[in-house]
């Protein structure tokens, strides 16, 4: 028992829980951006599509799927927070050589913006998921309630979407969030990589490249939402 709380305590371990949940984090925004995607074909294609995630397995997968989320996020930032405490713990002086103040100052501001994000997803999920903040735009119908009159209730995730995105105050608070994302993936993906120990020198430019391209296509592909809804070509 106490050898496997050192080995989980351990600078190396650590690292690899953040490497593992980040890029499974990865993998759940590319299948979030595609499912947004959807907006551009019109209510029909993802209304169906959020009903389709919310009734998988009666209803069970999405909870599977929220519970997975969750302690992926949770191990992720705890993961950062300590290895980040011990960073600063570990500096000798503080007149350090120009390459360790230049990765402290990295590791510092994926710290920050990692911080940011963590409180732009609890507002997302308080305006998209709680309806809580901006209650006004959040479906009014209720799968159980009389407005369902029996029919399969499909909630109008559309209208939800496109009216929030209406206010200009609402689509800059996102894009400037998702420019945030982009620029935590432009660091975290080689950072990861280096971790798993991915080094061969054929795969190191590779490994350079998709760090700045994913936070572009992540960036701009999320932020395409919130624009086309404030430029009117979806309405
Ligand atoms: C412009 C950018 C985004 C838009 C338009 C958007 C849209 C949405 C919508 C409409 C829902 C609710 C779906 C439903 O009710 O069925 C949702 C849920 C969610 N989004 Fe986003 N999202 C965006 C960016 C992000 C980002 C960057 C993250 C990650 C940090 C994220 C994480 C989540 C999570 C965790 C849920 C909750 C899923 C659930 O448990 O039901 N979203 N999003």
């Amino acid at each position: 028992m106490r050898a496997f709380g050192e080995i989980w305590e351990s600078n190396v371990f650590q690292k690899w829980l953040m490497a593992i949940s980040g890029l499974l984090l990865v993998g759940f925004l590319l299948g979030h951006l595609s499912g947004n995607l959807l907006v551009f074909m019109g209510p029909d294609a993802i209304n169906e599509y959020a009903h389709g995630l919310r009734t998988m397995l009666h209803g069970t997968a999405i909870w599977i799927v929220r519970f997975g989320l969750l302690g992926t996020f949770v191990l992720h930032i705890t993961s950062a927070m300590k290895l980040s405490r011990r960073n600063r713990e570990a500096r000798p002086s503080r007149y350090n050589t120009v390459e360790h103040r230049a990765s402290t100052l990295a590791s510092r501001s994926m710290l920050y913006s990692g911080l940011l994000l963590l409180t732009y997803a609890v507002y997302h999920l308080a305006h998209f998921t709680w309806g809580v903040v901006h209650s006004e735009f959040y479906p009014k119908a209720s799968p159980t309630g009389p407005e369902s009159n029996g029919a399969e209730y499909i909630p109008d995730v559309y209208s939800m979407v496109v009216s929030s995105f209406q206010v200009h105050a609402i689509s800059v608070a996102y894009v400037l969030a998702m420019i945030m994302v982009g620029l935590h993936l432009n660091h975290a993906i080689a950072s990861a990589f280096q971790t798993l120990g991915v080094r061969n020198q054929r795969f190191v430019p590779v490994i350079r490249m998709v760090g700045p391209l994913l936070g572009i296509l992540v960036a701009a592909g999320f932020s395409s939402v919130p624009l086309a809804i404030l430029a009117g070509i979806v309405k």
